[in-house]
């Protein structure tokens, strides 16, 4: 019997991470049990789905569910303790003042710990505060249990979690118990030697990865640190971008060249310099918040990481505010915000920027029509009320004088300026994500604006 085979894994939680890493898992070999409360969530995944839009995910859960490697149950008891390795990926959503709310986190591993063996491992998956690690062991420590805890942040993105997990840069692991911390790695080591096979079942590209993945063994505290650091330094990246286009729209610069040139140089890289409507999402606005947090709490001044959530907040308003001064009052015009999922190829609204654009632009009076391909549905909780929802692009931008691309969808990028041009009163395109295809625009006579840039 393979390694593989004899080890029972058994993810707690079947959100994005947990979901995607107990079906990989299930594929690298082992059995896996994947364990969620909600039972809609549960049905779904049973019938070989997923219940939210992630390329290639699908087809993975359906073979392994078919092979009996991945097994979705609610039940701690049916599974933890036939489990070696028990991986928390529960939700750490927003307490009402913007902290992490961390009950779930400490409820499922209380839980799980009451139901696991001795010498067995746990694993935290979901992204939590520098010093949780510890915590959790006091907990553990005081039900008398010998357990290993290993903090395995994560690092994948929503869209593309599949070939994030089969080909990543680095796989962190973290832990007072350096053999608990190895085990884990072999855990991904293992993934490794399938992830072209299984790339091919999810049918994405397999990648010829140019250098090996790293992987890293640390301390626990390290390893909590090196996730909130990694985010907090793109969301940087981010608002220094932003913050250099709200310059270059002052002096007629262009931030697309701008950060092309800065970008060339290899100290810095191009990636994530998109200056544009701002982040979103699940991890980086509370990643930034929690860093933030965690260095108050610890005397640490950190006024650059509070800047960059002040820039990154400000970017919706500044986006409307650079439309009116370009078409006047928007109270009675009719704007149509193309795209509300955080980025395109996810149908996450979490802290979504084209959400806010709606929103602000419906306080200033205007009439909004919104569309998105995947999250319209999801977007409807935070929408305000008087925001219609158009089933495609053609029916929001009808009579519009403002269109706001907000989400960089493929089929909102490629959607013909002629179109925008005939279908609209007043044809001004707003590319709050600096990516549509400006001669076009201005060649069909629409009025470009974009974060940083204009028609020229
Ligand atoms: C992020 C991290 O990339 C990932 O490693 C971590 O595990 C989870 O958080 P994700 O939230 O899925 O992943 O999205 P990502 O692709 O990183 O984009 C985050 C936000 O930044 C999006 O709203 C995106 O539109 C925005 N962004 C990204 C920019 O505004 N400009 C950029 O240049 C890049």
């Amino acid at each position: 019997m393979s390694e593989q085979q004899s080890t029972t894994i058994t993810v707690l939680g079947a959100g994005y991470v947990g979901l995607t890493t107990a079906t990989l898992l299930a594929h690298a070999g082992y059995t896996v049990y994947a364990v969620e409360p909600n039972e809609a969530r549960r049905t779904i995944i049973q019938s070989g789905k997923s219940f939210f839009y992630e390329e290639g995910l699908s087809p993975l859960i359906k073979s392994a569910i078919d092979a009996n490697h991945l097994i979705v149950t609610d039940s701690y008891e049916d599974s933890i303790p036939h489990s070696s390795i028990v991986i928390g990926a529960v939700g750490t959503p927003d307490n009402p003042d913007g902290s992490m709310n961390l009950s779930y986190v400490f409820s499922a591993a209380q839980q799980a710990a009451s139901l696991m063996n001795d010498n067995a491992i746990f694993v935290q998956k979901s992204t939590v505060p520098v010093g949780t690690g510890k915590k959790i062991q006091e907990v553990f420590a005081e039900l008398q249990k010998n357990i290993f805890y290993v903090s395995n942040p994560e690092f994948l993105r929503e869209g593309t979690s599949v070939h994030d997990t089969l080909y990543p840069d680095r796989v962190v692991t973290g832990s007072d118990k350096l053999t608990a911390a190895n085990k884990v790695l072999d855990l991904y080591k293992n993934l490794a030697e399938h992830r072209d096979e299984i790339a091919k079942i999810a049918g994405i590209k397999p990648v010829k990865q140019k250098t090996d993945s790293q992987y890293i063994a640390t301390k626990l505290a390290s390893a909590e640190l090196i996730k909130v650091t990694s985010n907090a330094f793109l969301a940087l990246k981010i608002s220094f971008a932003n913050s250099i286009a709200k310059l270059a729209d002052s002096v007629d610069a262009d931030i697309v060249d701008v950060m092309d040139a800065v970008g060339a140089d290899k100290r810095i890289g191009r990636a994530f310099l998109n200056a544009g409507r701002g982040y979103g999402g699940g991890c980086f606005p509370k990643d930034v918040s929690g860093l933030i947090a965690s260095s108050l709490e610890n005397g640490v001044d950190f006024d650059i990481m509070q800047s960059a959530q002040t820039v990154n907040q400000s970017m919706p308003g500044y986006i409307v505010e650079k439309l009116q001064n370009s078409v006047g009052s928007l109270a009675g015009k009719t704007v149509a915000v193309l795209g509300l999922a955080f980025k395109s190829n996810t149908s996450d609204v979490r802290k979504s920027p084209g959400v806010s654009i709606a929103n602000i632009l419906i306080a200033s009076d205007a009439t909004v029509r919104v569309y998105d391909p995947e999250a319209a549905e999801e977007a409807t909780l935070d929408l305000h009320s008087r925001a219609t929802i158009a089933d495609s692009i053609d029916e929001a931008i009808a009579d519009a004088d403002a269109v706001i691309i907000a989400t960089a969808w493929n089929d909102i990028l490629s959607y013909p300026a002629e179109s925008f041009a005939k279908n609209m009163t007043d044809p001004v395109l707003f590319d709050a994500v600096n990516s549509y295809d400006r001669v076009a625009a201005q060649q069909a006579g629409l009025t470009y604006l974009g974060v940083g840039r204009r028609a020229s």
